[in-house]
């Protein structure tokens, strides 16, 4: 395994920590969430009693080979710890999400919980955001019109093509547009414009959510707080 790689181990590993028997658990998607939700699998094999709620269908399926209880937001509307990865970890942190294209539920799931606890190896902090991507989930039909809004704000963007060939299209049925920021000065102020834009479903500024992050560099686990 590469060192990037396990770092997310021992991230995720470390992010056990906070799960205890009769929580919600909310799931999150991405590599790091997949090493977090395949260790959880050996706790609930070994006896540990929560149900989960995932912010995509690929971490919902691999919860549910691992036989963790799948519950939803009637039956349990709140979630007592979400853990899941970042793309981004900047200052108070300030997150980009969605390089998996799951931030609209990675959201959902995140504003849903009492705690929110990001797991990933040391290179996702940056001292500013926006080197990264930004992810925007866009209604199909408004794409163009959102891009030109975009380009406006002075932000190139372009709608994300799946690694199998045509446009990828979300868990929600919706386009991505990544949009190449540049450092992002003022996240509160562009998240704001964006979300203003009519057709943006959701983008991947994840701002004032998280409570912790714990950053894995080797083997040592930082924890970043706000
Ligand atoms: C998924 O949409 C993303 O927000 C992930 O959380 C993010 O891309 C981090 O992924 P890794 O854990 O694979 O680096």
């Amino acid at each position: 395994m590469d060192p990037a790689e396990a770092a997310k181990v021992v991230a995720a590993q470390k992010s056990l920590e906070f799960v205890r028997d009769g929580m919600v658990v909310g799931l999150g998607s991405g590599s790091t969430a997949t090493h977090f939700i395949k260790l959880l699998g050996e706790k609930v094999k070994a006896g540990l009693k929560i149900r989960s709620i995932s912010s995509s269908r690929a971490s919902e399926d691999l919860a549910r080979s691992l036989s963790i209880p799948i519950t939803d937001f009637r039956q349990s509307p709140v979630i007592d710890v979400a853990i899941d990865g970042a793309d981004e970890i900047g200052p108070h942190l300030a997150l980009v999400k969605g390089g998996g294209g799951a931030l609209l539920r990675e959201k959902i799931v995140a504003s849903a919980a009492k705690r929110f606890i990001v797991v990933a190896d040391s290179s996702k902090i940056v001292p500013r955001l926006g080197k990264f991507p930004l992810p925007v989930e866009v209604i199909p039909m408004a794409a163009p019109l959102v891009e030109k809004q975009i380009l406006a704000l002075g932000i190139s963007s372009k709608v994300r093509q799946a690694k199998t060939g045509g446009e990828y299209i979300t868990d929600e049925g919706n386009l991505i547009l990544d949009c190449s920021c540049g450092e992002i000065a003022d996240p509160e102020a562009l998240a704001a414009s964006i979300r203003a834009m009519v057709g943006v479903v959701e983008h991947g500024l994840f701002l004032n959510m998280a409570e912790m992050a714990l950053v894995a560099d080797g083997a040592e686990v930082k924890t970043v707080y706000k």
